[in-house]
């Protein structure tokens, strides 16, 4: 089983194929809900409806290195087998926004993983793009701004280790209060 913070790794990657300049990465897990949502929005290039319509199948892609694009395909099957499901809104030349959800206390839901990899990882690949992460809990809520990183280390770049660092611990901290 796949931690889901790999998924999420996956689709932010699609997004920065799709040159986003901002990326939005929100997590809301509520145990009085019995609900765990993420959803992956980005200003993109968007896909056409006739594509939308046939991106969650494993054969649809624009790669060229393989016939298979498995990152939606599989998501969807992690959040399906928990009893949620997955839902893609994109619009050609505005952006694409993922909605997945899962039924949090469901024994087939894989863990959420190490966020603070995802985003440093991706943060990290794409120091250019702004990232959003927000990640709320019945208890409380954590968010990253690259933008208000940017503004507070004034031109110091966001793919530097110390800054890498600052975020990972950061990220780890937040979540540990909420
Ligand atoms: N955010 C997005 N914006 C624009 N196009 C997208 C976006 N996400 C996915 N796509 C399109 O949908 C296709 C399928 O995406 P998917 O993640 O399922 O597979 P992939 O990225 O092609 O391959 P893999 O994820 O296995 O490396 C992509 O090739 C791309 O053309
Ligand atoms: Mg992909």
């Amino acid at each position: 089983m796949k931690e889901l913070s790999l998924h999420i790794l996956d689709i932010v990657q699609n997004s920065i194929k799709a040159e986003a300049k901002n990326i939005e990465v929100l997590i809301n897990e509520s145990e009085k809900e019995n609900a765990l949502r993420i959803v992956i929005k980005d200003d993109g290039c968007g896909m056409d409806p006739e594509f939308l319509a046939r991106v969650r199948d494993p054969f649809t892609t624009t790669r060229t290195t393989r016939k298979t694009g498995m990152g939606i395909s599989l998501f969807e099957a992690a959040a399906v087998q928990t009893g949620g499901g997955l839902s893609i809104e994109s619009e050609k030349g505005v952006g694409t926004t993922l909605k997945v959800n899962f039924v949090l206390d469901s024994i087939d839901r894989a863990p959420l993983g190490d966020m603070a990899s995802t985003m440093t990882t991706a943060i990290g690949g794409a120091p250019r793009i702004d990232f959003l992460y927000r990640h709320t809990t019945d208890k409380g809520e954590l968010v990253l701004d690259t933008k208000e990183i940017r503004e507070t280390l004034g031109g110091v770049p966001l793919d530097i280790p110390e800054v890498l660092q600052w975020i990972s611990e950061y990220i780890k901290d937040g979540l540990s209060e909420i």
